[in-house]
């Protein structure tokens, strides 16, 4: 037996892509509620008003890149639009019959991030929205009753909407103290409830998407550093008020993970994989070791980048660390100097050169069968802390015929993923405190705000438009994993 007995198996999700519920119950709106949906070849768009009325949108891509909404221009809800997390799949009102599910899977983690803007509304405010820890509390107790425990992210892209309007994102350190507010809050009414979180989903996509990340309205490289330094900070501190609350609290950080393969053997290929691999792993460089590595303050300094820091934010960093590191972890990437006609269609990030060796899947995705064992290996070999596979999966379009789903290509998938994860563990003797695999229940797509893109275990009947009745359909992959989670990995 390669995992420990208490190894946890489970699924996630997100508030934003899953919750729905938009306006329910004095919910706020968050930075993702005024994203329109997109496509494989189609960016998703932010919609704006400027204070003279003007309307407009503005192209979202996911990867490397900049995005600066125009001058004066603040996002905002406009008429028309088609904006796929209002619904998402309706966990707001189904939690009951999708908790039933994950529990008839076995599941012993489910995890969900808290919609931030459920809370407080506008982020900031001083006391919480009522209905909005009452929902919380139902979800969690509905978990209780299955022996289920939450995985809670406080933050997965849910930047609450008006401290974007007002201060323009995570570039503004108003939002440390409101953050650390809103942790405050919620660990000290779920204390007893929730032992593990993690602060920001895929802390990393404060470049890779700065509007996603940090709520950025302006993704210059200034805003992004001084985003990133802000979220430290608050994760910080969200770590330190945790351990207060309650000894038995956990935190994690959270890294959006990709191995990083050169295309030639040129050692300019090998230069590339190293500074794509600073690039990735300055941020959990600071969360987990507790100080800006060298390689990233040489950048700054090039760059001209000037910190807006406090000595006391450095303290705070030395001084909480997160406790573990948790990542999402679907796909390679390949990059390299030369010029290559072999680009990736779809919306893959980093080099985008398509893998000889690999297939991909409608979105340019690799799959990848020994990404999980490479990943784990790295990041144990660099931090020595504790690791948790948060988010792996695979984006298929699904087909329904006749109230069945087979989905036998997921299975493969997730089959060579938890033998490369389990060969980390055993060969190489990793710590690995579980798996939750993307996603429990089908949902809205992040990239591309998609329904299409399905990732769950169990199928919702909803489509790109909006359309279907929500009701749910457990694949086969939803019987094979049952099976896995039994046997602990063994029966794959
Ligand atoms: C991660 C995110 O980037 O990947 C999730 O944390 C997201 O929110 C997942 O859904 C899969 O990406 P996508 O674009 O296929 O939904």
């Amino acid at each position: 037996m390669s995992l420990n007995k208490d190894f946890m198996w489970g699924g996630a999700s997100a508030a934003n892509q899953y919750e729905g519920g938009y306006d329910e119950g004095g919910k706020g709106l968050n930075a993702v509620d005024v994203l329109t949906n997109g496509s494989a070849t189609e960016a998703r768009k932010a919609t704006w008003k400027t204070p003279d009325g003007e309307v407009g949108t503005t192209d979202l891509h996911w990867g490397p890149g900049e995005f600066k909404l125009p001058e004066g221009a603040v996002p905002q809800l406009v008429d028309g639009y088609y904006y796929p997390s209002h619904q998402g799949t309706d966990f707001y009102h189904h939690y009951k019959e999708d908790i039933k599910y994950m529990a008839e899977m076995g599941f012993d983690v489910f995890r969900l991030s808290m919609n931030w803007s459920r809370i407080l509304p506008n982020g900031d405010d001083e006391k919480p929205n009522e209905a909005g820890l009452a929902f919380y509390d139902q979800v969690f107790d509905e978990c209780a009753k299955y022996g289920i425990k939450p995985l809670v992210t406080l933050s997965h892209y849910e930047t609450p909407l008006s401290l974007i309007q007002r201060f323009g994102g995570w570039k503004d350190r108003h939002l440390i103290d409101a953050f650390a507010h809103y942790a405050e809050i919620v660990m000290k009414h779920y204390q007893g409830k929730v032992q593990y979180w993690l602060t920001f989903n895929e802390i990393n996509a404060m470049d890779m998407a700065p509007y996603m990340g940090g709520g950025l309205i302006d993704g210059s490289e200034q805003n992004r550093a001084q985003g990133a330094h802000n979220q430290f900070v608050a994760s910080s501190k969200a770590v330190k008020i945790a351990h207060e609350i309650d000894a038995h609290n956990q935190v994690g950080m959270m890294l959006a993970y990709s191995a990083i393969y050169p295309y030639t053997c040129d050692p300019a290929d090998q230069l590339l994989v190293m500074k794509a691999k600073q690039d990735m792993l300055f941020y959990s460089d600071v969360q987990m070791r507790g100080y800006y590595p060298t390689s990233r303050l040489k950048k700054y300094e090039r760059d001209g980048i000037k910190l807006d820091d406090r000595p006391e934010d450095y303290e705070l960093l030395k001084k909480y660390p997160c406790d573990f590191l948790s990542f999402s972890c679907y796909t390679s990437n390949v990059v390299t100097t030369h010029a290559n006609d072999a680009k990736a269609a779809g919306n893959v990030s980093a080099g985008n050169i398509t893998n000889p060796y690999l297939e991909t899947n409608a979105w340019g995705w690799a799959t990848d069968p020994d990404v999980l064992c490479l990943g784990l290996n790295e990041l144990w070999e660099r931090y020595h802390k504790p690791l948790w596979v948060v988010e792996n999966g695979l984006g298929w379009a699904d087909k329904f015929e006749d109230g069945k789903i087979h989905d036998d290509y997921r299975i493969k998938y997730l089959r060579a993923q938890i033998k490369s994860m389990e060969e980390a563990v055993s060969l190489d003797g990793v710590d690995l405190m579980g798996y939750t695999m993307w996603s429990a229940i089908d949902l809205v797509s992040n990239g591309t705000g998609e329904m299409k893109k399905r990732y769950g275990f169990v199928y919702v009947d909803r489509d790109d438009r909006g359309h279907g009745s929500l009701k749910r359909y457990p694949k086969d992959s939803f019987y094979w994993y049952k099976k896995v989670i039994a046997s602990n990995g063994q029966d794959l």
